[in-house]
C-alpha cells in the first residue's frame, strides 16, 4: 500500500509464529495484534476492515506436501478466515495459496469460492461477493524468481467501480541483475572451484557444473541456481526456483557464477522486499529465511491491489 501511495491504517494482524507478530509489530506497527485465528477470539476480535489480505498455511494443498488436505488441522485456517469475511463482510478480499490447491484439491477451491460467493451482503440485487481466482508467477512481475501462486479476489459489489482486470504482469528480470557484486579479490578460478562444504550437495553442484560446461556454458559467467539442499540437484538458469519456507530456512541456492549461496539480501529482492524498508534484526537468518519463503511477492499483491482498488471506489489517484 505504501509503494502504491495509498493511505490505510493496519487494524490487524494474526501469525502463530512468534518471530513474525514481532516482526509486524516492529515494521507495520497494526492495532491489534492475535496469534492465532482458529479461534473465536479472532473472529470476534477482528473489526470491521475494508480489506483482508491473508496467505494461508499451504502445506496441506502443496504439491510437495503430503496433500493432507482439508484433513490436515493448518488446512482449516481458511474457513476460520471465511467465518470472519462472513461476520465483517469486508469490501475487498485478496487470499494466496499454491497452485496445488487447483491442481491436486479443486474440490477444497470449489468450496472455498462457493463459500465466498454464498454469503449474503445486505443491500438488494447483486448482493454477492463477486470473486475471481488466478495463478500468477512473480517472474512475471519484476522479480526473478519461479513462484507460481494462486490468487483469489473478491469485492463486495457496493464497492465496485469497473470490473476487476487482472494485471498482465510481463516485465522479466535476470536474477544476475539483483546478486551482490562479486568480492573484486575473488579470482575466476576461485568461483569455478568453490563447493559446498556438504559432500552431498557438493556433489550435485559439481553434476550442474559439468552438464552446463559439456553444453559449452560457462558457470562462472552464466548463473546457474542449484537447488543444493535438496535431493534431485535441480538448477536453472538465472532465476531462482521458488523460494519455499525450508529452503529459505536451510541456506537458499547454489549460484555458480558466484561460488556461493545465496544471501539474505538477495533472497530479500527475489521476493521483492526492499531491505532499506525494513527492521529484521530481530530474527535470525534462519527466521528470516523462512518468513521469505512463507511471504506472498511484493510486486504481484502490489499489481493485484492496484487492480483491486482501482476497480473499487477506494484507489486514491
Ligand atoms: C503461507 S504463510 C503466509 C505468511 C504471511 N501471510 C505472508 O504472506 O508473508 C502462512 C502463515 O500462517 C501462519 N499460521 C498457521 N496457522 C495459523 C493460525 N492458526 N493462526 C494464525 N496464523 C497461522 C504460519 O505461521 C505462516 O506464517
Amino acid at each position: 500500500m505504501h509503494r502504491l501511495g495509498q493511505k490505510f491504517t493496519l487494524l490487524s494482524s494474526c501469525d502463530v509464529a512468534p518471530a513474525m507478530r514481532a516482526f509486524c509489530e516492529m515494521n507495520h506497527a497494526p492495532k491489534t495484534v492475535f496469534h492465532d485465528c482458529c479461534t473465536d477470539e479472532w473472529v470476534k476480535g477482528v473489526p470491521a476492515a475494508d480489506l483482508l489480505v491473508a496467505g494461508f498455511p499451504c502445506q496441506p494443498f502443496s504439491v510437495a506436501g503430503v496433500h493432507g488436505g482439508e484433513l490436515d488441522p493448518r488446512g482449516t485456517v481458511i474457513w476460520w478466515l471465511l467465518k470472519w469475511i462472513r461476520r465483517a463482510q469486508p469490501a475487498c478480499v485478496l487470499l494466496e495459496n499454491v497452485p496445488g490447491l487447483v491442481s491436486c484439491h479443486p474440490e477444497t477451491l470449489l468450496n472455498i469460492l462457493e463459500a465466498l460467493q454464498s454469503i449474503r451482503l445486505p443491500g438488494a440485487g447483486r448482493s454477492r461477493y463477486s470473486v475471481r481466482w488466478k495463478i500468477l508467477n512473480s517472474a512475471d512481475f519484476g522479480l526473478p524468481q519461479n513462484r507460481r501462486r494462486l490468487y483469489i479476489v473478491a469485492a463486495r459489489p457496493d464497492v465496485v467501480r469497473w470490473p476487476f482486470r487482472w494485471p498482465e504482469g510481463g516485465r522479466e528480470v535476470s536474477l544476475t541483475s539483483v546478486l551482490e557484486a562479486a568480492p573484486r579479490t575473488t579470482t575466476r578460478q576461485q568461483i569455478a572451484a568453490a563447493r559446498p562444504r556438504a559432500q552431498r550437495a557438493a556433489r550435485l553442484v559439481e553434476n550442474v557444473v559439468r552438464l552446463l560446461t559439456a553444453a559449452g556454458v560457462d558457470p562462472v559467467r552464466a548463473c546457474a541456481v542449484i537447488d543444493a539442499g535438496g535431493t534431485k540437484g535441480c538448477w536453472n538458469l538465472d532465476r531462482l526456483p521458488c523460494l519455499t519456507a525450508s529452503r529459505g530456512s536451510t541456506g537458499g541456492f547454489w549460484l555458480t557464477n558466484r561460488g556461493r549461496f545465496t544471501t539474505s539480501l538477495e533472497l530479500m529482492r527475489c521476493q521483492g522486499f526492499k531491505p532499506c524498508e525494513m527492521d529484521t534484526s530481530m530474527l535470525s537468518a534462519r527466521q528470516l529465511g523462512r518468513a521469505l519463503g512463507n511471504a506472498m511477492s511484493v510486486d504481484v499483491v502490489a499489481a493485484l491491489l492496484k487492480r483491486l482498488l482501482q476497480s473499487t471506489n477506494f484507489w486514491r489517484p
